[in-house]
């Protein structure tokens, strides 16, 4: 029986988060002082993860997404890809990150078994990036990019996410990067996540302002045809691009009549969805796979309609779901 929650939506995609540390510290992701960690113990072995991964993969889950925190960071990253490729029924397995080690590790992640990588950038500008993740360098991401684009883990994505006064006088720069690369530049609608209500409030921007930007410069976006599970985002071109353009609106248009998504947190814990608290641990049946198989249902089975991130958007302040930042869930 395929993974079907209550709500006729069918599941065969599972983002692992395989860390929450992280070696840069984005704004809207931690606090000032970085976030309490979780102890090496706490955090699921890779012995672990496997076994979800494979009880998960005879129920249908198909795509496994590696998040973090920052997944590079991880020790022997490499050898969990290269076992997590092996799994039958696994035909697609991507990662984000921010791309700062991938200079070290794209060729042997590629040869592992990873298909792809989403990288996170925000911004084009040196300075601005060491002030949006408070510590790190443009060039050394522009390296990453360009080894995920030498060792094929395409298609080369990036997720940037707009954010109103910090980088939205850059839409045209990410646009026209498209033009000189073959990437995939995603902007994404900064979402209220954790406990940052004020920073959401004062730069929640919607994607209509790329839409509108892009027309005023003459650049206007055509629409592409999705290919087949292309996830969320909607895909769109300009003239003499040589990738596309993503908008991925969780907010304004959210996608979750389409959600196809699980996600296992760092520590362990099964959520069927980025926003509410709801989540189960997995620890207490890994080694029981029926039991396993029955938690995943289980979990998917008490998946809600929707998230309600607009409605925090509304109220700016008192927030039902989930308190954990991207960093602690999985981004
Ligand atoms: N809103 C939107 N995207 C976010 N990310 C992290 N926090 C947020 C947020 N509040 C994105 C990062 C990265 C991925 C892990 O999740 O930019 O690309
Ligand atoms: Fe799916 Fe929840 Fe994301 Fe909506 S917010 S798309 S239901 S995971």
């Amino acid at each position: 029986m395929p993974l079907i929650d209550a709500h006729g939506r069918r599941h065969d995609y599972l983002r692992i988060s395989v860390t929450d540390r992280c070696n840069l510290r984005c704004l809207y992701c931690m606090g000032d002082e970085g976030i309490e960690q979780l102890s090496h113990s706490d955090i699921l072995s890779y012995e672990e993860i496997l076994k979800v991964v494979t009880a998960g993969a005879e129920l249908g889950i198909s795509k496994i997404r590696i998040t973090g925190g920052e997944p590079l960071i991880r020790k022997d990253l490499v050898s969990l890809i290269e076992r997590i490729a092996a799994v039958p029924g696994i035909a697609d397995l991507a990662m984000t990150t921010n791309g700062v080690l991938l200079p070290h590790y794209a060729a042997e992640l590629k040869k592992a078994g990873l298909n792809r990588v989403n990288i996170s950038l925000d911004t084009l500008k040196p300075d601005l990036y060491r002030k949006i993740t408070r510590c790190g360098e443009l060039k050394e991401v522009f390296k990453g990019i360009e080894a995920a684009l030498e060792y094929e883990l395409q298609p080369v994505k990036l997720n940037t996410v707009l954010m109103k006064g910090v980088n939205d006088s850059e839409v045209i720069d990410f646009l026209k990067l498209i033009l000189e690369k073959p990437l995939h530049v995603r902007f994404i609608e900064y979402m209220p996540i954790g406990d940052h209500d004020r920073s959401y409030v004062d730069h929640y921007l919607p994607l209509s302002y790329v839409e509108e930007t892009a027309n005023n410069a003459g650049l206007t976006l055509s629409p592409l045809p999705l290919p087949g599970g292309a996830g969320p985002a909607e895909s769109y071109t300009i003239p003499g691009g040589r990738g596309t353009i993503g908008l991925i609106h969780p907010i304004s248009k959210h996608f979750c009549d389409s959600c196809n998504r699980l996600r296992l947190t760092a520590e362990g814990n099964l959520k069927a969805c980025l926003y509410w608290q709801d989540e189960s641990p997995v620890r207490p049946v890994l080694d029981n796979k029926k039991a396993l198989q029955g938690l995943i249902r289980e979990v998917l089975s008490g998946k809600p309609v929707e998230h309600q991130m607009a409605a925090d958007g509304i109220c700016g302040s008192v927030k039902p779901g989930s308190m954990r930042g991207m960093s602690k869930t999985g981004g």
